[in-house]
């Protein structure tokens, strides 16, 4: 494994800045601050390679320096997908470091936030009183998350607060990897398309089945206007590109007929989630999970009848797609 890591490590991306090979290797010991590891997760044959790394040994209720702050947004680079583990954080302490990587976005879904706590955002299936403590429906199709805003989130960091004995998983899929194998034809008929993207797509599906999904207010329908953003979109500190369509929140693709438009996205979906570009994330307690969702689409699997999951969210507010 150490081998791939290396290969992963060294792994030519276009980035504006020099990216050190060191940045994400193993870290040696240092006189001062944490001496972290960030290392490879196991994955079966034929999952993505690139995506999740975990970080051991580092304390986030701690302060983080500069020098190792760097170092794990490098590896949030490189990896899109990054675990911290066993972090036993406060809801405080989750939104500071959050607010590390940019400004925080708050989810139009207000009745779901955490009290005292307005960025976070309380994904959970438990019912007490007869009252959700949670959204428990949430990923429930493959998205990017507030990719129907003007400024989609560059990144979210869910925390588990408490996980099922069975299932919970939750999916990545490599949208980097998934654009570089297309064919080149069909890379060119994606040169300059723009796609809209619509938070109302699906709503009147999951309401259906959810009851403790709420009827959205007229201000919270005019919150979530549709957007307009590339089909391709080329990442903002990598340079990588990587394909940005959900089946979760892509309406069509602007200025094609819609049987057209419904067909080319069809295929991008079944292209876009294969298994060769899939991380699983297998939940331990405590951990606290960052993806990049300039790079990653991600789905939730769900859990059997009768298990408990709650976890925080926030979201880091990103740049307007290009
Ligand atoms: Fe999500």
């Amino acid at each position: 494994m150490s081998a791939l890591f290396d290969a992963l490590t060294a792994h030519p991306f276009s980035f504006r800045r020099p990216v050190p090979e060191s940045a994400v290797r193993q870290a040696p010991a240092r006189a001062a601050g944490p001496a972290f590891e960030v290392r490879p997760i196991s994955q079966p044959d034929g999952a993505s390679s690139r995506l999740g790394v975990e970080v051991v040994g580092l304390d986030l209720a701690q302060p983080l320096s500069s020098d190792d702050f760097a170092r794990l947004h490098e590896a949030h680079l490189q990896h899109s997908v990054v675990v911290y583990r066993n972090q036993r954080i406060t809801p405080a302490e989750h939104i500071a470091f959050s607010r590390r990587f940019g400004p925080l976005q708050r989810h139009v879904l207000r009745n779901f936030k955490l009290d005292q706590h307005d960025e976070i955002l309380v994904v959970s299936n438990i019912i007490e009183g007869g009252q959700p403590t949670g959204l428990g429906d949430a990923g429930a199709y493959w998205h990017s998350d507030l990719s129907y805003k003007p400024k989609p989130a560059l990144g979210s960091l869910l925390h588990a607060q408490e996980l099922p004995e069975v299932g919970g998983d939750t999916l990545f899929a490599d949208q980097v990897a998934a654009y570089d194998a297309l064919p080149y034809t069909l890379k060119q008929q994606l040169t300059g398309l723009l796609a809209e993207h619509s938070y109302l797509l699906k709503y009147e599906e999951l309401r259906a089945r959810n009851p403790f999904r709420p009827k959205l207010s007229d201000e919270q329908v005019a919150e979530v206007k549709p957007a307009i953003h590339p089909v391709v979109r080329t990442h903002p500190e990598t340079g990588r590109k990587a394909l940005f369509v959900s089946e979760h929140f892509t309406t069509r693709i602007v200025g094609l007929p819609q049987a057209r438009s419904d067909a080319l996205l069809a295929e991008l979906f079944a292209h876009s989630t294969q298994p060769q570009f899939v991380y699983r994330h297998h939940w331990q307690p405590h951990d606290l999970l960052f993806w990049d969702n300039r790079a990653v689409l991600h789905l939730a699997t769900g859990v059997p009848e009768g298990q408990r999951r709650k976890l925080y969210r926030t979201t880091i507010e990103g740049d307007v797609p290009v």
